[in-house]
């Protein structure tokens, strides 16, 4: 069938259907990335199929000859690594190089991705080995790979966790987003204050020990955070990385950062404040490092990007409550006292008051209004996970209430990666880095009878306020 001569009827149809093609190549219609304001695209990436002119075989791989080309590490500290040119084959990871002495030990890469357990034995059991990642040469990697690999394109995310630390708003915005973007960033120290950036966006995120319904939280943040800061990313769990594995066949990444937090947890940094997104602040960077992100949620929810900028406007209080939590609450006395306090501020010198309870307010809400605060203060907990969408100025600042003694480095070392400034409260004491004590989860932590001292933290609210004419002169 197929030797014989084509008939008069295909012809013409041939005919039409070229005809129809050379008239779609010369549409000018605004192609995707026009509407991707916040991200330029990317030298990585190939166009979109539809910009493509030429009919072309679909290229899924990458064919070498006598050796496959070597993975190149572009960052890293541990836990967070950009590979470009990382390989996979069988569930394990493979780190091409001829010169093994430059790449990074593997504890510091990856792990075996089990629950986080407190211990040396529970630390060493987390280690990896070679059934979970490999540095070869690429001769051993031509053996193994053949002559070619399956590319997975652009820019991805993989999270060599388990579910443990992901269904938690803090621990997925303020721990894996923000160590990813801090970790990514360290390629573009070009970011403007109002978040413009060279980067591409991400195209997938892989949790390879996650099965797929386990990543959202409780109050249903993680989705908006995603969804908001990178709209078209597709998420890969488990069973994805399983299909691969069981194919037996090499892929190989063109770009990925590799997430780990049990080995961001052996870095200084993590020792010093028990942050995994700690590590990355070594990496060089911009101070507007999170405005990419933070816009492109605080625009979600409806309001502009510089919401929140400059030092000139009326000071936005926020003060957020848990007394109807039920756990780590303040004296209800010094509750009254605190809010009267700072209806007193409001009256006396015009500033916005706003006292909410954060699970009463809807997501939009509180990204909105923790967008357009200069101060936000409350009691150690996950209501103030929201100074991520705070905009950072010199007047920007979080007052964290703790149980006297106690103390946990969660807010204080968020808001300083940030480029704003924490004082945490023992009553009436207060202290701000890096005057700072040792984390401490003292008895009381957790409890009802927290004390605070109104007029001491009024004095640092003023006294945060009274900066802005400092600055503008
Ligand atoms: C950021 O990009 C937008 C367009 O996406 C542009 O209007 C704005 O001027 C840029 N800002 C800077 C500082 O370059």
């Amino acid at each position: 069938m197929s030797s014989a001569p084509p008939t008069r009827r295909e012809l013409i149809f041939a005919a039409i259907l070229f005809l129809l093609c050379a008239l779609l190549s010369h549409n000018n219609a605004p192609s995707i990335s026009d509407s991707l304001p916040k991200f330029v695209t990317d030298t990585i990436a190939s166009p979109p199929a539809s910009q493509v002119h030429n009919p072309h075989k679909v290229e899924t791989r990458l064919s070498w000859g006598a050796s496959p080309p070597e993975t190149n590490i572009l960052s890293h500290v541990p836990g967070w690594t950009i590979f470009d040119k990382l390989y996979i084959l069988k569930g394990i990871v493979y780190v091409v190089s001829d010169d093994p002495s430059n790449v990074p030990d593997i504890r510091f890469m990856y792990s075996k991705a089990l629950n986080i357990a407190e211990g040396k034995e529970a630390e060493d059991s987390r280690l990896p080995d070679a059934s979970d990642i490999q540095v070869i040469s690429p001769k051993q990697a031509a053996k193994l790979f053949g002559t070619g690999a399956h590319v997975i394109d652009g820019v991805s995310l993989l999270v060599n966790d388990p579910p443990q630390f992901i269904t938690h708003y803090y621990h997925w915005s303020a721990e894996l987003w923000f160590g990813f973007w801090r970790t990514y960033t360290s390629l573009d120290h070009g970011i403007s204050a109002d978040g413009n950036t060279t980067l591409p966006p991400a195209r997938r995120i892989l949790f390879n020990h996650l099965d797929n319904s386990r990543w959202r939280d409780y109050a249903s943040m993680n989705e908006w955070v995603l969804r908001s800061s990178f709209p078209s990313a597709i998420m890969e769990f488990s069973r994805d990385w399983d299909d691969r594995t069981e194919m037996g066949r090499p892929f190989v990444f063109e770009r990925v950062v590799v997430a780990d937090r049990s080995a961001a947890m052996l870095g200084y940094n993590y020792a010093r404040y028990q942050r995994t997104a700690g590590p990355p602040n070594a990496l060089p960077g911009n101070m507007n490092w999170w405005q990419p992100i933070r816009n492109n949620v605080v625009e979600f929810a409806g309001l502009s990007g510089d919401v929140g900028g400059g030092t000139t406007s009326t000071p936005v209080i926020t003060y957020i409550s848990r007394q109807e939590w039920g756990r780590r609450m303040l004296r209800p006395q010094d509750h009254a006292r605190l809010v009267d306090a700072l209806e007193r501020l409001r009256d006396e010198h015009g500033y916005e008051v706003n006292i909410v309870t954060a699970e009463k307010m809807s997501r939009v809400e509180q990204i909105r209004l923790a967008a357009r605060t200069t101060i936000m203060m409350g009691v150690h907990g996950n209501g103030l996970t929201s100074l991520l969408w705070m905009k950072p100025t010199p007047r920007s600042t979080v007052i964290e209430f703790f149980y006297p003694l106690g103390f946990a480095h969660d807010y204080e070392y968020t808001t300083r990666a940030l480029g704003m400034v924490h004082y945490g409260f023992w009553d009436a004491e207060s202290f701000t880095s890096p005057n700072l004590p040792l984390p401490r989860y003292v008895e009381g932590f957790q409890g009802n009878d927290i004390p605070i001292d109104a007029d001491a933290v009024v004095a640092v609210v003023m006294q945060r306020l009274s900066l802005s004419e400092e600055v503008d002169d």
